[in-house]
């Protein structure tokens, strides 16, 4: 093998294994959509379990289990699920986030800073156990998903 051969091939395997480094660092489209259906499906769970406990037999351990999991997610930065590249496809499911949500970066970091400060405030009130404040901050966080569903989520 002459020199110059070697160092085509040297250069090329440099090449290719920055390309398979790049692939590990950035998730594939599919991945994302299934990561952010797959939160919003954990944040109904846990939605619901609230209702369940607001509605009816109030058990503070599970309101204050359900509304923590509600603030992680919330605080766990879900912005990164909606990367380039994902505007379109599927994940569990063909995605149902809007065009827009790629375009208002503005609206979309207003909704969902409400979202997180609902959040926050439940977690909160869940551990100092008033049923009655909890139902109200519930309601609280319920209206901060639908304003966001309004403008960002296609309809079932
Ligand atoms: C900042 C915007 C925003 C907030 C706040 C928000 N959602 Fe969503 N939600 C979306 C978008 C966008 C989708 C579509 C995701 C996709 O398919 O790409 C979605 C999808 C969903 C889905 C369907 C998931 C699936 O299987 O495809 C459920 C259920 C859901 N959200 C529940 C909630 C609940 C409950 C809350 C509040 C506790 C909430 N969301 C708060 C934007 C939001």
């Amino acid at each position: 093998m002459n020199k110059s051969v070697k160092s085509i091939l040297a250069a090329m395997i440099v090449v290719a294994s920055a390309g398979a480094l790049a692939q590990q660092g950035q998730p594939k489209p599919e991945n994302l959509i299934k990561w952010r259906q797959s939160a919003y499906q954990v944040l109904a769970w846990n939605s619901g379990r609230l209702k369940a406990n607001v509605d009816g037999q109030y058990n503070k351990d599970e309101v204050v289990k359900a509304a923590n999991t509600i603030a992680a997610i919330a605080n766990s930065g879900l912005g990164a699920l909606f990367a380039a590249g994902t505007e379109q496809g599927k994940g569990w499911h063909d995605t149902s986030t809007k065009p827009e949500f790629f375009k208002d970066a503005h609206r979309v970091g207003e909704l969902a800073g409400n979202f997180n400060k609902e959040a926050n405030e439940l977690a909160k009130v869940a551990v100092a156990g008033d049923a009655a404040a909890v139902k109200e901050q519930f309601g609280k966080l319920g209206k901060s998903c639908k304003a966001c569903h309004d403008d960002f989520k296609i309809k079932d």
